[in-house]
């Protein structure tokens, strides 16, 4: 087979599966609308059928999955620029990934962290889905031919899976047919980590609603939570090596970069040698004239789920005009008859 073109494309996905958090849109949805405003084409999606690995009550799933919708568009995103639509619309992902579960080998997903860490310590009871889960992820990246995903540090394996796998059909197939996938994780929040354990990522599992900022909360809850944030007592540093035994200095200071699309040396530059108790204020100010417009229009698009319905629709269409005709050509390759 000739070597396929590469047309240079953005795929990410997130899970409807609850809330959104500040370390989803530092470290993903931020950048997404950085990469749709580069000119690039950009697929973002709803990986609705990533959520249900775990148990999701439907009326929850559907309304995260809207939510999530309003989310990327109150972000940012534009529903004419880029495609937004929710996985399950667009049926080549899952047929996709069973190819890519003949392809991937079961030491290879033994691997995976984040199957040990939500399997926790009773894996046996874990869904096979949970376990298959970063096949269909590779499926959604590649039946696209992607050539870059922006994601957080924390999907970096993942990534590192689906070149894997691109790699091994390649050669077991003799073509030059799937991408080798970049992964793009950069800058100051790559890692948002809670508001009470600098050690942990910000997550919405986490049983404390302090230790992370929500994509719905209000101004006075952004504002709270930043002025309860963990810290430590010395003053902070101006130079970003001393942050390094400074978990919770070192999130803040993050945060506040990412929001205000500085360099963490710009920042250190800034702030070196004050006191968190002038530090806080700073921080808060800014995410409340950052985040807060965001929450508002959520609310706003969430008024009209029909309209939401509709984008995820069309965008769904459009996705489908470039996954079925790659879908077609890796039947052919793996010998499906009438593909
Ligand atoms: P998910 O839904 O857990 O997270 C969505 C995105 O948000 C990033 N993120 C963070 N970044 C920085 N700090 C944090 N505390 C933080 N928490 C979450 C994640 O890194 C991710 O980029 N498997 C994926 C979803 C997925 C996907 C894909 C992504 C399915 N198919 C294809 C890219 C391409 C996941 O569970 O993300």
């Amino acid at each position: 087979m000739s070597q396929v073109v590469r047309t240079p494309r953005v795929f990410s996905g997130i899970q409807p599966s609850g809330g959104l958090t500040l370390g989803n849109y530092l470290g993903a949805m931020k950048r997404f609308v950085d990469m749709q405003d580069e000119g690039i084409e950009t697929i973002y999606c709803m990986v609705d059928l990533h959520a249900i690995t775990v148990w999701q009550d439907p009326d929850k799933l559907r309304h995260a999955t809207r939510e999530l919708c309003a989310g990327y568009i109150a972000s940012g995103l534009d529903p004419e620029k880029s495609i937004l639509f929710n996985q399950s619309q667009v049926a080549e992902h899952t047929q996709m990934a069973w190819i890519f579960n003949c392809v991937a080998r079961m030491g290879w997903m033994q691997r995976m962290t984040q199957f040990k860490d939500k399997a926790g310590k009773n894996a046996q009871n874990a869904s096979l889905g949970l376990f298959g889960y970063p096949a269909l992820m590779a499926a959604d990246i590649l039946v696209y031919h992607t050539t870059r995903v922006p994601v957080g540090e924390d999907q970096k394996q993942h990534l590192e899976l689906t070149r894997d796998i691109a790699a091994k059909f390649n050669h077991d197939y003799g073509v030059d047919f799937f991408p080798i996938t970049e992964p793009v994780i950069e800058g100051a929040a790559t890692r948002v980590m809670s508001l009470r354990d600098g050690s942990k990522k910000m997550s919405k599992s986490d049983p404390s609603d302090m230790s992370r900022i929500n994509l719905t909360d209000d101004a006075d809850t952004i504002a709270k939570k930043i002025r309860k944030a963990k810290t430590d007592p010395e003053p902070l540093p101006s130079e970003v090596e001393g942050l390094a035994e400074r978990p919770e200095a070192r999130n803040l200071i993050n945060i506040y970069a990412a929001l205000n699309e500085q360099s963490v040396e710009q920042v250190m530059a800034d702030v070196g040698g004050r006191a968190f108790s002038e530090f806080k204020p700073m921080l808060a100010e800014l995410a409340v004239a950052k985040m807060s417009p965001i929450s508002g229009e959520m609310a706003r698009l969430m008024q009209d789920t029909a309209e939401i319905d509709r984008i995820l629709t069309s965008g769904a269409a459009r996705a489908r005009t470039i996954a079925a005709p790659i879908l077609k050509q890796t039947y052919e390759i793996v010998g499906m008859v009438g593909a």
